[in-house]
Parts: C-alpha cells; structure tokens; sequence
C-alpha cells in the first residue's frame, strides 16, 4: 500500500508546498509521518528457488568469487544475476546428468533465463546503487551477511530506512580494504574504527543523510 501512496503524495506535497509557500518543512513531517507504515520486506525471508543453487558449495566450498556471476555489482545500480551461460561454463561438464539442474539444461538449450525468485526488492521510491557502496569500500557482507553459509539466499538485514541511515551517518567502522569487499570472513588485523578514519579519507568517503540522497 505504501509503494501505491508514496509517489503520489510526494506530487502532491510538492504543489501543496509550492502554493503554501512551506514546502520543505510539511514534505518532511508528511514523509516522516509514512515512515510508520508497515514494513514489505522482511529479514528472514528465503523464497524456494527453481533450481537448489548453493552459495554455501559455490562460494564457500570451490571459492567461486562473487563477481565471477554478479558481474556488475562494481560497474552499475544493479547486481546482475547470471545467465545460463555462465553456469554451463562448468555444468556442460559437470554433473551433466543431474536431476536437479535438468531446469538449467533446458532453459540454456531454449536460450531463456532461468526464472529465479528475487529474495531483496526495495521499494520503487528508493534508490539503491551497488557499484557506489562496493568501490567505497563497503563490502558484501556488511548488508548480506554470510551468503558463503548459506545453502539458500535469504535477507539478513533489516534494509530499512533507518539501517540504511545508520551507517550513513557513521560508516567508518564498517568499511574494508577494496581488495577484501567480496572476502566475506575478512577481520581486520588492527582497530577496525582507526582502519575505517584512514579509508575514509584514503575513498574520499561523503556518506549522505538528505532525503534526495536515496528519493530522487
Ligand atoms: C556461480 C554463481 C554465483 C556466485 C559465485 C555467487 N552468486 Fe549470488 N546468486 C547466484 C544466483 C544464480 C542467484 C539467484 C538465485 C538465488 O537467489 O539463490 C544469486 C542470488 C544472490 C543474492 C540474492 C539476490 C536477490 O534476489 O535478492 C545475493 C544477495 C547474492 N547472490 C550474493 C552473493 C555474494 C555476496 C556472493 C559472493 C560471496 C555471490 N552471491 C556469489 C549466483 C552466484
Ligand atoms: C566453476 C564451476 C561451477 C559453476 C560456474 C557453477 N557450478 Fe554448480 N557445481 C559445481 C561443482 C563442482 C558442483 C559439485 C559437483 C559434485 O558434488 O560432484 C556443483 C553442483 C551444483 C548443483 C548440485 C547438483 C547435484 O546434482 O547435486 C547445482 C544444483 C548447481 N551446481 C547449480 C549451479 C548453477 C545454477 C550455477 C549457475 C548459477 C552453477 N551451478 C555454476 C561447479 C560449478
Ligand atoms: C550497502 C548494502 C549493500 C552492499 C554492500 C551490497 N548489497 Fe547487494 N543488495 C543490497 C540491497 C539494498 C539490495 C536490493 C536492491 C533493490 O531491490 O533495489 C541488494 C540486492 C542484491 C542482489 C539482487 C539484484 C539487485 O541488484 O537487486 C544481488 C545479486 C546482490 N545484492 C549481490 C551483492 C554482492 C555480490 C555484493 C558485494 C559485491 C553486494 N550485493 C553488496 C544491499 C547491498
Ligand atoms: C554499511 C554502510 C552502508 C549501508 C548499510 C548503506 N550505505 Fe549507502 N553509502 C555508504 C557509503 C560508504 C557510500 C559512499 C559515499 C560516498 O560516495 O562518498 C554510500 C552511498 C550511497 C548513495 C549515493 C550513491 C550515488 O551514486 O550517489 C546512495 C543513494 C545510498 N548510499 C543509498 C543507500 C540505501 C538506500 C541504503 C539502504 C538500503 C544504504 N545506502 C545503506 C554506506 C552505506
Ligand atoms: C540512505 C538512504 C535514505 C535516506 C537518506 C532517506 N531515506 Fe527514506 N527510505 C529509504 C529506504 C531504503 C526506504 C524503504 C524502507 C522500507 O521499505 O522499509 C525509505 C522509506 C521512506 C518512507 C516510506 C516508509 C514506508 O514504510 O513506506 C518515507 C516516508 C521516507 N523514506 C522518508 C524520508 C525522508 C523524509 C528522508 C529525509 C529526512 C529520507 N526518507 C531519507 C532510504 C532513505
């Protein structure tokens, strides 16, 4: 209900603001306001997908790097989800016979995409942008936690707007060498938040908290 009503309201907002003179100030306690509608996404959430495609086996156990099929999570907005290509580049040899990846044999033959289930889905009205967080040092795991555990994706983070603004507010301690964004058992050697001061000004990090940052 409130993906419907957000947008629209906005609009409104606007004109109202513009004609009162106050726009500002009422947009903010409005939205504000809304912020207490109920939560869509929930943490915990692990949809059934089409094919058991492990994280835990191709991630934990053969050490496949995440990017090696998220290939745009440092280059766009969206982390992209692999074709079937990029699975057949091993399953066109290994286990050619299985059951379980007769999905992923058909779908590559009729040259479709295997229809997977999306686990994280923002709401419209807020702008997300991979390639802004994963090249400023925030890593994987600070948002998905251990996916090289996990047999079937699911949502480990809150993903709302104040988990977002927490860390805006004070990202230092959450930030990591750019070499170790997809290391997801990475610990710091030294004082994370000392480590963090240095990155940020080594990333030139701005973290911002104003609401055009994330509502464009
Ligand atoms: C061999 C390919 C492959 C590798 C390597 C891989 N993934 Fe995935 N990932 C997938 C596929 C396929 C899906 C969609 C099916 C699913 O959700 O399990 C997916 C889904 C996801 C999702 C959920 C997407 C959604 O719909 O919200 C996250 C988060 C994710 N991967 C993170 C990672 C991270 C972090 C790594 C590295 C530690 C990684 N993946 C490595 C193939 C891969
Ligand atoms: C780098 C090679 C590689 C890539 C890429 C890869 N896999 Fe695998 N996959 C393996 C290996 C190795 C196994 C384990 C085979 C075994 O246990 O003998 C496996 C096992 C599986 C299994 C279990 C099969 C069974 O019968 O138990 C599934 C399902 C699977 N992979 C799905 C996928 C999907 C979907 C993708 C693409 C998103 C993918 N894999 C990409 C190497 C790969
Ligand atoms: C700052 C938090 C954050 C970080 C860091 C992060 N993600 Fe995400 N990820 C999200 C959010 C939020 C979504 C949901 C985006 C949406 O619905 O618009 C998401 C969605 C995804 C998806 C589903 C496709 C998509 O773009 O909606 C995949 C796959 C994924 N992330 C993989 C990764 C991988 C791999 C990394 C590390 C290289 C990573 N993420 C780092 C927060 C993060
Ligand atoms: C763990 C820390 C962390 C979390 C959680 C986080 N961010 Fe960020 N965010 C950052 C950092 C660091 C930057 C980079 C700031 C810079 O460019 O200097 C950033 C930048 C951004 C930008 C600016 C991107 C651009 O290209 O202009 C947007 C938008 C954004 N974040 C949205 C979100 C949203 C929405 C969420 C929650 C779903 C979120 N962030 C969660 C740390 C975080
Ligand atoms: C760092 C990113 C970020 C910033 C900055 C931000 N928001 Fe949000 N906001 C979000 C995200 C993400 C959601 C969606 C959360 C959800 O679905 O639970 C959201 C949701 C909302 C909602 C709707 C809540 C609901 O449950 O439907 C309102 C209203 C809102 N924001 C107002 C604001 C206002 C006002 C500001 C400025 C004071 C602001 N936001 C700044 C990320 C941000």
């Amino acid at each position: 209900m409130s993906d419907f009503i957000f947008p629209q309201w906005t609009n409104r907002l606007k004109e109202i603001g513009g004609v009162l003179g106050a726009g500002g100030g009422l947009y903010a306690v409005v939205l504000v306001w809304l912020g207490f509608a109920p939560k869509t996404i929930t943490v915990g959430y692990e949809p059934e997908q089409p094919i058991p495609y492990s994280h835990k086996l191709h991630v934990g156990e053969l050490g496949i790097d995440c990017r090696y099929c998220h290939t745009t999570v440092d280059k766009a907005a969206f982390a992209a989800i692999p074709p079937t290509q990029t699975c057949m580049n091993c399953h066109d040899k290994i286990r050619t016979e299985s059951e379980l990846l007769k999905p992923l044999r058909e779908a590559h033959a009729a040259g479709l995409p295997v229809e997977w289930r999306k686990v994280h889905d923002l709401p419209d009205y807020a702008y997300f942008n991979h390639s802004s967080h994963v090249n400023k040092g925030v890593g994987c795991a600070e948002c998905h936690g251990r996916v090289d555990t996990m047999e079937v994706v699911g949502i480990v983070s809150e993903l709302s707007m104040g988990w977002c603004l927490d860390c805006h507010r004070d990202p230092a301690p959450r930030l990591r060498p750019l070499d170790k964004i997809t290391d997801l058992d990475w610990e710091p050697e030294e004082d994370r938040r000392e480590l963090g001061e240095r990155l940020m000004e080594e990333f030139d990090v701005h973290t911002q908290v104003s609401c055009s940052t994330c509502h464009r």
